[in-house]
């Protein structure tokens, strides 16, 4: 693949709920190298997005291409393993440790469970158990946790978890990762430390789309952006554009007035 390609594109792509067009006949194309924003008001549709295109939901209609395969529909299990790593709005850590949840980024995404494998082939298990515990070391270290590998995941504090849910999708060394709303609930210490982790994803040779409420942050760390709005893309280009887009100002403050009112 040439630098630059689209790595992940989507066409016509839609997903309704009952009557809710939460994605609506999207054309989305991500740029291989890429931090590519993905950014619109409360309710845009963004995790909707990150949901059908990491295969967790199914599309209503439309297509996925990601690493040049069509990955329309396939199992989430699939699509994670060809090199799609993920974070979540809210994150889930399971009760274990910090280095366990990250391990368990790659349990999910390898071909057998681990009792099942430990049961029958011990030695391959155990080979394969010491090699996941290292990438997520590794992983640990990456985002500035190594310190943290021992801890109870339950203690975390939400900037942390954020930190260990990047980790886990590292783990998988992926060729893309999504992040949703990576900063939501920080303050602008640690926003500035997440800055600097994606950027350092990215600078690793991982594709970035990053969904973000936060404008500001998107503007500063983005190659590029797509806005939607009610599921359906209302701009797109470098982060310049985006900021003198009428169109994009006009969304927000529908959204402002809308907080407003209520
Ligand atoms: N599982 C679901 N079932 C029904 N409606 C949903 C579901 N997930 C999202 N929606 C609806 O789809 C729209 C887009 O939601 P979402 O993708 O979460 O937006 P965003 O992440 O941009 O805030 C909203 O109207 C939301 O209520
Ligand atoms: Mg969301």
């Amino acid at each position: 693949m040439t630098a630059k390609e689209a790595i992940l594109s989507t066409a016509g792509l839609s997903k309704h709920f009952s009557g809710v067009k939460a994605i609506d006949k999207l054309d989305i194309a991500v740029k291989e190298g890429r931090i590519h924003g993905l950014i619109g008001p409360n309710g845009a549709g963004k995790s909707t997005f990150f949901n059908v295109v990491s295969g967790m939901l199914p599309a209503t209609e439309g297509e996925i291409r990601f690493d040049s395969v069509n990955t329309t529909n396939l199992p989430a299990q699939a699509i994670a393993r060809m090199g799609m790593g993920r974070t979540f709005q809210a994150a889930k850590m399971m009760p274990d440790t910090v280095l366990e949840n990250v391990m368990s980024g790659m349990y999910y995404y390898s071909n057998t469970e681990p009792i099942r494998s430990f049961l029958l082939q011990p030695r391959v298990f155990r080979a394969q158990e010491r090699e996941i515990r290292q990438k997520a070391e590794e992983a640990l270290e990456f985002v500035g946790m190594a310190d943290s590998a021992q801890r109870w995941a339950g203690e975390l504090v939400w900037v942390e978890r954020q930190l260990v849910q990047i980790a886990r999708a590292l783990v998988l060394d992926p060729k893309i990762v999504l992040l949703d709303e990576p900063t939501s609930g920080m303050g602008l210490k640690e926003t500035e430390e997440l800055k600097g982790i994606i950027r350092h994803v990215r600078d690793r040779g991982v594709t970035v789309v990053l969904v973000s409420h936060d404008v500001s942050l998107v503007v500063d760390l983005c190659d590029w952006i797509t806005v939607i709005n009610f599921g359906e893309k209302i701009s797109e280009g470098s982060p310049k554009h985006i900021q003198s887009d009428p169109k994009v100002l006009e969304a927000y403050l529908g959204e402002e007035e809308q907080h407003a009112e209520s």
